[in-house]
């Protein structure tokens, strides 16, 4: 994935103009492993957003595999889903609470055309590659922990076998112990579907163990970028030296 100089502009009638996200640049190659850190409001989200193309671009240029994506309407945006998979904070609500997990996982199988009873039994090996018993396809998503529900989430996003996973803070509603299972799962699957991974979170220490590179992100723009080490052991910004204090303190 290569994102050239990336903005998004909110125009809000009777308002000036504001950029969540300000001129971001990167490249994710096969395999790695991104980190964005910075904190609430500083446009994490709506970068993620631009990514999976679940918002649009104001300007810049995103490419998927060495094509254009950042223009791609509707049908063509088929293949950017089929590629690229984002979980969400909330995993609860990330789930039709009338419908099972099983039912939500299965739902890109379905479409894809895999008959019902073929896809119920996908759903229960993504369901036990995530750590989950299969018996939980017929759960619904109030009958299950914050760690099960998010588990079910990382589930529904494998079951498109995407390349890349872009986790939004996917782990910060959970409890210590959780998130540290969650991680464990995450890094696992690094190696089992050979994903790349954006990992956006606050948390610097999280960063550190999972990811090969890390941007700062601060209003919107990239305060500093490089090895998660370098950054940790010599912040050179301010702010960034703000994130690492809060971590470690
Ligand atoms: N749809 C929107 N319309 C207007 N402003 C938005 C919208 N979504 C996010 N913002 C603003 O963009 C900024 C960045 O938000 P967000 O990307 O959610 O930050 P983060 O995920 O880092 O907390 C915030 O100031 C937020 O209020
Ligand atoms: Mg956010």
């Amino acid at each position: 994935m290569e994102a050239e100089h990336l903005t998004k502009v909110f125009t809000q009638r009777g308002k000036a103009s504001f950029k969540a996200v300000d001129d971001v640049s990167f490249t994710l190659k096969a395999g790695e492993s991104l980190g964005i850190v910075g904190e609430s409001g500083s446009g994490k989200s709506t970068l993620a957003k631009m990514l999976t193309r679940l918002t649009d671009i104001s300007e810049g240029t995103l490419k998927f595999q060495g094509k254009d994506i950042t223009k791609r309407k509707q049908r063509q945006l088929k293949e950017v889903y089929g590629n690229i998979q984002m979980v969400f904070q909330n995993p609860v609500g990330s789930f039709d609470p009338r419908r099972t997990l099983g039912d939500g996982i299965g739902e890109s199988l379905r479409n894809r055309g895999m008959k019902k009873e073929e896809a119920l039994k996908r759903v229960k090996e993504l369901l036990e590659q995530c750590g989950l018993d299969g018996e939980f396809a017929g759960r619904y998503p109030y009958e299950v922990s914050g760690g099960q529900c998010q588990r079910a989430a990382i589930a529904r996003a494998l079951a498109v076998e995407p390349k890349v996973l872009i986790c939004d803070e996917a782990t910060s509603a959970l409890d210590v112990t959780i998130q540290k299972q969650i991680m464990e799962l995450l890094e696992k699957l690094k190696d089992t579907h050979g994903l790349s991974f954006i990992f956006i979170c606050h948390n610097l220490a999280l960063v550190q163990s999972f990811c090969d590179k890390v941007m700062v992100l601060y209003d919107g723009k990239v305060v500093e970028s490089g090895k998660p080490d370098n950054i940790i052991n010599a912040p050179q910004e301010a702010y960034t030296k703000k994130l690492v204090d809060a971590v470690f303190e």
